[in-house]
């Protein structure tokens, strides 16, 4: 392959990734390019990430602590990296959740080992049609059959359980709580009931709802009464969370199981000590983040009337709340409107996004101020306009 003519094609179809260097300030904004921008592309759902208070709460307990400043675990969980803060780490969600925790390096990897892990060639594993990458790449990893259900079509999914349930030994349902990209919900009452129907295992992903959703902020499961009724829950720790890492809810043998096989969680250099203290410390506010849970609440509510009076038909229940455009050129200009006017929206486009349904993906943070954003409908929707 000819890697800079594949990159041509890229840039030709807009579909060119490139970085860009940003650093982070307070309430939501960022420099970037020496200008400051308010970032709507950012996963710190609660202001956690930039939350001085906290630091400096942190810095005090770390005074007290002077174990935890190490800053590599030089090896991996099971030689000498299994620092005891992964054991107060564990057991603080273990009492959050009612059940077994075990950590991983990131939610990428949780999902690329755990999947592999716990499938075998008798089994299917049906995943809805939008799931984030890191669960794609998790079920083309396993040995188990897979199929895709159309998104959130519970009909649909029941159809495929009729053909296929008696084929398999047992069967895997894969799906997030609030999708990444969509930004919408599953129905997991509904889940929970197939699941009983047709005796299977329920697989979801909180990723994006940990922290920003339920009454002790502990994601959708949480919040409906369900975490016994689902066998496995991703919750990951660099959104609301504001840390690194991942960790999966599941019961003691499911857990043993996952140190003995996940191939990333086994073969890789475990969590430096201070991201584990901070993780800890993290963990044990989450609870009591009412107010920002509140904030975020109805910023994104307002931002989703708001959108939805300049005509864009958005889909807003969550803080995730895409503006699908289409095709990729109109979204990057889009993009670089809205950053000329001073917010950071990225463009969303295939792969990750189906093709023609390049979108921007605002992601809201309890740390921005509606005033700041009370325009971004207008502003959209002007730009749209001049297009004709
Ligand atoms: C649904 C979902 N799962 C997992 C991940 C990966 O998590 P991490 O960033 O911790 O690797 C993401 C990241 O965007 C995600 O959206």
């Amino acid at each position: 392959m000819n890697y800079r003519e594949q990159l041509e094609i890229l840039q030709q179809k807009k579909q060119l990734r490139k970085l860009r260097t940003m650093q982070p300030l307070i309430d939501g904004y960022v420099i970037l390019n020496e200008e400051k921008k308010l970032n709507l592309s950012s996963n710190d759902y609660l202001g956690l990430g930039t939350n001085e208070d906290l630091k400096r709460e942190f810095q005090q307990l770390l005074n007290s602590h002077p174990e935890w400043h190490c800053y590599t675990a030089s090896s991996s969980r099971m030689l000498s990296g299994n620092n005891e803060l992964y054991e107060q780490v564990e057991n603080a969600l273990s009492i959050h959740y009612g059940k077994s925790a075990l950590f991983f390096n990131s939610g990428y990897h949780a999902n690329i080992g755990i999947l592999p892990a716990i499938t075998t060639k008798n089994d299917l594993i049906l995943s809805d049609k939008l799931v984030h990458a890191s669960l794609i790449d998790g079920i083309k990893l396993s040995s188990a059959k897979h199929v895709r259900y159309r998104h959130n079509d519970y009909d649909h999914l029941r159809k495929i359980l009729k053909e296929n349930r008696g084929r398999f030994d047992r069967v895997f349902i894969v799906t997030e709580s609030i999708f990444s990209m969509d930004g919408d919900r599953c129905d997991l009452v509904e889940l929970i009931n197939i699941k009983h129907q047709f005796n299977v295992q329920l697989y979801v992903d909180e990723a994006h709802a940990v922290g920003a959703v339920g009454t002790k902020g502990l994601g959708i499961c949480e919040e409906l009464g369900v975490v016994d009724e689902v066998d496995l829950i991703i919750g990951t720790m660099g959104k609301a969370l504001s840390s690194v890492g991942a960790f999966v809810i599941c019961n003691e043998s499911v857990k043993q199981w996952l140190i003995n096989k996940a191939r990333p969680f086994i073969y890789t250099t475990a969590m430096p000590p201070i991201n584990l203290a901070w993780s800890l410390f993290i963990i044990n506010k989450i609870p009591f983040c009412n107010i920002e849970r509140q904030n975020l609440k109805t910023l994104w509510r307002n931002l989703g009337e708001s959108l939805n009076a300049e005509g864009f038909n958005v889909n807003a229940e969550s803080h995730i709340i895409p503006v699908v455009i289409g095709d990729n050129e109109t979204t990057v200009k889009l993009s670089e409107h809205l950053l000329k006017k001073g917010f950071v929206v990225m463009p969303i486009r295939p792969p990750t996004v189906q093709v023609g349904t390049s979108r921007l993906r605002i992601s809201l943070s309890a740390s921005i101020n509606w005033q700041d954003i009370k325009l971004l409908g207008l502003e959209i929707r002007n730009f749209t306009k001049s297009l004709g």
